[in-house]
């Protein structure tokens, strides 16, 4: 049994190891980053690893030498060992290492968290989005009006700034490529920034359970080429089709399924409730017994636009009309 316990130890490690190895992001790097903010993470977390990663090799190599040079050669259980009292060098040294290396830590996090939390001007200049935390999705609201539903577009290369919001409960954004989670607060509104380098869709997650669908809230952020994006937020102002489509699939159907057939929430597709305007709109504004307030911010046209998406798309007793 003795003689097995270091194998088992070591097949114990190489188990815990081969998972974070195959999880992707490189094992155990954070995600590849798309903005300065994250690359200022990234370097926090290797300069920690690298730190506490020695740490970890200096004290279980100091273990390994001392249980071969100090094991028991057949002494009695009794017999004492010789005695050392008081070693003031070494004593020093290890109050001091840790002071230095606790000092280097807050140092470098001081000297990175401003552009963690902030990108600096770009010369793109700068657009400031509102993001609602909803129960249980992520709507957007662009400066000139438009919005969309659980994907952000952004222009590459230009600061975003960022203006988190929660219309009920905690939320938490938090997109991993392109920086740091800030959470959305009902009656408070967090502010941050980033400048997206990279152009391609990347993945977030609400960060902050927020009820039984929180595992259903994924957020996308989009980078466009900046006249590419340009474009695409003025065409979705005018594109009140795309809003109530997009406001469906984004909201209704994460608890009524795509095709309105029920999930963790009821069927709807066959319901006459989709039919009279002004009860949906009361059940939309102010939710039902268990369905949450998801249009309560809604803005009329947006109302409007999922309404009428639902009425095309439902038509009373025909089920799947559109
Ligand atoms: Cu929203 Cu979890």
């Amino acid at each position: 049994m003795r003689r097995s316990l270091p194998v088992v130890c070591l097949a114990l490690l190489a188990l815990a190891l081969a998972g974070t190895a195959l999880a992707g992001n490189g094992g155990f790097a954070p995600a590849a980053p798309a903005s300065p903010n994250e690359n200022g993470i990234r370097a926090v977390y290797w300069l920690i690893l690298g730190l506490t990663g020695g740490i970890f090799v200096i004290v279980e190599a100091a273990l390994v030498v001392f249980i071969v040079r100090y094991r028991s050669r057949g002494r009695s259980r009794e017999a004492e060992g010789p005695q050392v009292i008081g070693h003031t060098n070494l004593e020093l040294a290890w109050t001091v290492g840790p002071v230095l290396i606790l000092a280097v830590i807050a140092a470098f996090v001081f000297y990175k968290v401003g552009g963690i939390r902030n990108a600096p001007a770009a010369t793109g200049g700068a657009e400031t989005v509102r993001i609602e935390g909803h129960q249980f999705y992520w709507e957007f609201v662009y400066p000139n009006g438009a919005v969309s539903i659980n994907t952000l577009r952004v222009p590459e290369n230009r600061k975003i700034e960022l203006d988190i919001v929660s219309a009920d409960v905690a939320h938490s954004w938090w997109v991993p490529a392109l920086g740091g989670k800030l959470d959305a607060i009902p009656g408070q509104t967090n502010r941050e920034s980033f400048r997206a380098t990279k152009l391609g869709t990347f993945r977030g997650q609400c960060a902050e359970f927020c009820g039984i669908q929180h595992a259903a809230m994924l957020a996308y952020v989009q980078v466009l080429p900046a006249g590419k994006y340009d474009s695409w937020v003025r065409q979705r102002l005018a594109s009140p089709s795309e809003v109530g489509r997009e406001t469906f699939q984004g909201v209704c159907a994460t608890c009524h399924g795509l095709s309105g057939q029920g999930d963790i929430g009821p069927a709807i597709a066959q319901r006459p409730l989709l039919a009279d305007r002004a009860a949906l709109t009361k059940l939309l504004r102010n939710g039902g017994v268990k369905m949450p307030a998801v249009g309560k911010t809604w803005s009329d046209a947006q109302l409007k636009a999922a309404l009428d998406y639902l009425a095309k798309r439902f038509k009373t007793g025909s089920g799947s009309g559109g």
